[in-house]
């Protein structure tokens, strides 16, 4: 099947790069791409830190849920996901039937070098924001296994060079 005839979603943790790879793509291959950070962000009109300390973490994920569960886009296109879309079984299946499921990777420690630059995610609003980070890392690289059909390496690459890996996949 050529790259372009089905949706690619982006998976992974935070820090993978998934965003900025997610505009590379859609630049370079021409596809509207969604965001599932933004569009909750929009809908609420909060930013996502708000969005967890006002309503709660469960509001943030229904919405991610409902967003999947409504998903009308006309494929293919590229949607990049939060990093704990995959967290719901349903979510799941809902993102294999939207395209092609990329797992971006990287070793934690590059991870959390990136995820780390910015103070944006409440789930690091910790009293020890390395220990929680590498608590959901152990906690969730089997779930993004099992709901990938694609890992792709980015731990030393460039957002460039890691979508034209995606591009180049059989
Ligand atoms: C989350 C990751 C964030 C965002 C929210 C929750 C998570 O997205 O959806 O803060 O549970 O890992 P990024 O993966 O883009 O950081």
């Amino acid at each position: 099947m050529q790259m372009a005839e089905r949706s690619l979603v982006l998976i992974g943790f935070m820090g993978a790069g998934k965003s900025a790879v997610g505009r590379e793509l859609s630049a370079r291959l021409n596809l509207p791409r969604w965001d599932t950070d933004e569009m909750i962000r929009r809908r609420f009109g909060m930013s996502i830190p708000d969005i967890f300390a006002t309503l709660g973490e469960s509001a943030f994920r229904d919405e991610e849920s409902r967003i999947l569960h409504d998903w009308e886009a006309p494929a293919p296109a590229i949607l990049v996901t939060g990093g704990g879309i995959v967290l719901r079984p349903g979510n799941v299946e809902l993102l294999a039937a939207l395209g092609r499921r990329i797992w971006l990777d990287a070793d934690e420690e590059t991870l959390w070098q990136r995820a780390s630059r910015r103070a944006t995610r409440p789930l690091l609003q910790d009293h020890n924001p390395r220990e929680r980070f590498a608590s959901l890392f152990q906690q969730r690289r089997l779930v993004y296994g099992a709901a990938a059909d694609e890992r792709v390496e980015t731990a030393g690459l460039t957002i460039s060079e890691v979508a034209a890996r995606i591009i180049a996949l059989p």
